[in-house]
Order: structure tokens, then sequence, then C-alpha cells
């Protein structure tokens, strides 16, 4: 019988006030379709201000099947795709990191012919794809999916893909970086209508920009790109991870103190401030001695101070509407505080599985379909509690700052794939947890 290595836990001891102040760091959904991004580029390219995580390392690990050279020093990555070969991107790896999509944009419109397996579905929905196959389709590929590999190939003797009008049934994130990425350098000008406009979708504009790209409306509904004939060298800043910087906020409302977060673009923060304002916390951007991102945002500092936590309802949607990345913080929050919320998650399928875990620690959660009916306890009790994906352990490592006793979180990969030295952060701010091996495993 094969022995697992004993996994390690998180052991948290609640109820501790946090002070001081925590750097949040590069954002981790920009920088993965940014590292993407660099295949377009047959010159070196820079990227700053990197987070260290294991999903960061999966998509080194893509980008280097295909023959793209990769030196990481700290936050800083050195990418130099002068020389890659469309293989096929190993499955072992694209199965553990969906992001590793990504690539079949930049593969198509650099080479004319990309085999990108098909990401499977995740813990918190089947994840398709088809809105990206569609939008490849209708700029002139051929795209046919065998054996769980999406083969895609430029139809017939035209060069390069075919600038065209495409509209997205869903504003999807991925399916529109894919879409602007390809774009870039293809033949004339592609509009994208009910695109996507999360700040990564900015920062992917202002890094293909930065290359020579001429795409124009990102941020809003409707993106139009000029395709170009080549791209060239670029370093750049990857914006702050607007999700972690959330779940510091959520951090300190749900121990009731007062801390402060730097480097941070606090507009991005616009729905989470404006939750947390409802929820009885206010929320003071000040400003930072900072760096500039995407050539003309500057960085500030974000204090929380808090206030008695009164319930609320939220529904998830696309940005500028409440991120769903941020709903199972917000549950966690909720579950203490006082009178009732509705929480509805309307992105995903299955984003509410850190309910059962959160039940196991006292809270009051009904779910009826995509909804969470809350109803605020005073006090939960620490609990050993099993991590399902990435944002649900957060959300039970927020849960522990606040419980009475000590708390143990299972299934730690899932938060390694997105936070970067949480622990080393949380500590820093006075909380007390530790990484351990559970004895006796
Ligand atoms: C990105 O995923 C993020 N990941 C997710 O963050 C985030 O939750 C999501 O955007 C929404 O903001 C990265 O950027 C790497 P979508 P993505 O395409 O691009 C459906 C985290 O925790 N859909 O906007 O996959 C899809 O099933 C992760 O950091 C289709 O039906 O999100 C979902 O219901 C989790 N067909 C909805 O759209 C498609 O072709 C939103 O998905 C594509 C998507």
């Amino acid at each position: 019988m094969t022995t697992e290595a004993p996994q390690p836990v998180l052991e948290i001891l609640g109820r501790t006030s946090l002070r001081g102040e925590v750097q949040i760091s590069g954002a981790k959904n920009s920088a993965l379709v940014l590292m993407a991004g660099s295949i377009l580029c047959a010159d070196k390219c820079t990227l700053r201000n990197v987070p260290n995580l294991v999903d960061i390392k999966r998509m080194g690990q893509i980008l280097t099947s295909l023959g793209v050279m990769l030196k990481q020093t700290d936050d800083v990555l050195e990418i130099d795709a002068k020389n890659i070969n469309p293989t096929e991107a190993p499955y072992d790896v694209v199965s553990q990191l969906r992001a590793s999509f990504f690539v079949i944009g930049p593969l198509l419109t650099r080479l004319g012919t990309a085999r990108v397996p098909l990401p499977g579905g995740c813990a918190i929905g089947a994840r398709p794809v088809d809105l990206h196959v569609r939008g490849l389709q209708a700029m002139g590929a051929n795209v046919s999916i065998e054996d769980g590999i999406v083969h895609a190939n430029l139809v017939g003797n035209k060069g390069r893909l075919q600038g065209t009008n495409i509209y997205l049934d869903y504003p999807s994130v991925g399916a529109t970086e894919t879409i602007l990425m390809a774009a870039t350098l293809a033949e004339g000008e592609t509009k994208i209508e009910n695109a996507a406009q999360e700040p990564e979708i900015v920062d992917l504009a202002n890094f293909c920009n930065a290359m020579g790209a001429n795409v124009s409306g990102a941020g809003t509904n409707t993106i139009t790109i000029q395709g170009v004939s080549e791209l060239h060298s670029v370093d750049y800043h990857v914006i702050p991870d607007r999700i972690e910087a959330g779940t510091f906020l959520v951090a300190g409302a749900i121990t009731h103190s007062e801390i402060t977060l730097t480097s941070v673009i606090p507009e991005h923060l616009a729905p989470v401030i404006a939750k947390l304002n409802e929820i009885g916390c206010q929320v003071i951007a000040e400003s930072d001695d900072g760096k500039i991102f995407g050539g003309n945002v500057k960085s500030q500092r974000l204090r929380i101070v808090p206030g008695e936590l009164y319930g609320t309802d939220i529904e998830t949607l696309p940005y500028p509407g409440f991120p769903t990345d941020m709903q199972a913080q917000f549950t966690a929050l909720l579950s203490i505080s006082k009178g009732n919320s509705v929480i509805s998650e309307t992105v995903f399928e299955n984003r509410l599985r850190h309910v059962a875990e959160l039940q196991r620690m006292g809270t009051n959660i009904r779910v009826k379909g995509n909804h969470a009916i809350v109803q605020g306890v005073p006090i939960i009790s620490g609990a050993p509690v099993m991590a399902t994906d990435l944002r649900a352990s957060a959300a039970l490592v927020l849960a522990g700052l606040a419980a009475e006793g000590k708390t143990t979180v299972h299934g730690l990969h899932h938060l390694d794939r997105g936070y970067e030295n949480l622990e080393a952060k949380l500590s820093n701010l006075g909380a007390r947890l530790k990484r351990i091996i559970p004895s006796g495993s």
C-alpha cells in the first residue's frame, strides 16, 4: 500500500487582533495571462511584480515545454519566446492549471497553429472554453477537438487570422483575453462586444500596447484591436492583486482590527469597498510612495477601520459588479455579522462548497441552489476544516482568525496556488498561526 507523504496543515489560534501594514503582491490573474501574452513577441519580455505562486510556476512549466526560455529572480520574470515550437503543452500540468489554455491565442496568431489540451473542469465548475474556440473560429481558425486536445490551424493559405466583429454571449474574462491576444497580430480590425471589463483585461491591453499592439476600449464592454505585423520587447509591471487585497481587508474586518494595505489600486476594489462600508467598516485610501502601473496609475495605501458588523446581501457579477473571487471570504465575514444576509453566486455553478466547512465552525448558513442564506452568529468555534478550492481556503483561514480556539485548515495546496506568503504576512500582522506536519499522520 503506498503511503502518501503527510500533507501540511495550517493551525490557527483565533480571536487575535491584527495591526500594522501588509504589502500586496502582484496579481495572479494578470501575471498568468501576461506570461501567455509574452509568446506574441519574438523578443525578450520582462515582467515585474510577479507573485511567487504555484500557479505561476505551473505556467512557467507550460511555456518551457513550448520552447520559451524563462529566468525568475525574486519578483522579476524574464521571458524569451524567440524560439517557440507548436508542440503540445503537457496534459498533467494543463489539468492542474486551467489558465494554461491562454497560450492558444498567442500560439495560433504567431505560428498559425496550436495544440493545447482541453482544460478540465475544477472544483467550482465545468469551466468550458466554447467562447474562446468560437472567437478563434470567427477569426478564420479551423478548430477541432480530438482526444481531449484542441487543434487550431489557419484555414487555407491565409497567413494570418482575420480581424472580425465578435459578440460574446457572456463577458468571459478568459475568452476576452484569448481573442484580444489573437487579434493583436491578425489582419485588420477586431471588435469584441460584450467584453469582460476586469482590471486584468486593462493590464493585458496595456502590456500588449507596450509591445507595439493597437488595443483600445479595454475596461469597457467593447474592445477594438487593429492588427499589427509584429510586436517588440517590453519591460512591464503587473498590477497589484485586488483579490489578495480584498482578502486582507476582510481579515481586518473579521478580527475587528485596523490594518493598512500598501501597493494597492483602490479603484480595482470599488465593489468590495462599497460592501465593506455597507457591512459597517470604513476603508480609507491614503497616498503611497508606490509604483506607477499600466503607465499611468499610481498605487496607494488602503486602511480599514473596523466597526459593528451588519449583514447585507451580495450578488456576484462580472466586473464592475461584486467579484466572485471574493464571495467565499465575504460569506465567512457575514457569518459573524448581525442579522441576515443572502449571498447569490451567479458566475460559477459550484462555488458554495466552503459553506459546509464553515458550518463545522458553528455558523448558521443554508444553501438553496446558488444562494447562501446566512444568519449571523455572535461567535464561531475553531475546528478541523478542509479547503475545497483556492478562495474557499482563504475563507477558512479568515474564519479561523475570528473563531474561538484552534482551527486546523487541511488542503493547503489550494491556498498555495493563489496567495504569496500568506502565513508570513498574517503573522507579521499579529495573527497566531503556523504550518505544521500533523503528528502521527
Ligand atoms: C477568470 O477565470 C479568473 N481566472 C477566475 O479566478 C475568476 O473567478 C473568473 O475569471 C471570473 O472573474 C484567471 O484569470 C486565471 P470566465 P475564467 O471565463 O476566465 C463561463 C481565482 O480564484 N464560460 O469569466 O475562467 C464559465 O463557465 C480564479 O483566481 C463559458 O461558459 O472566467 C463561468 O461560468 C477562479 N464559456 C463564467 O463564464 C467559456 O468559453 C465566467 O468564466 C468561458 C467561460
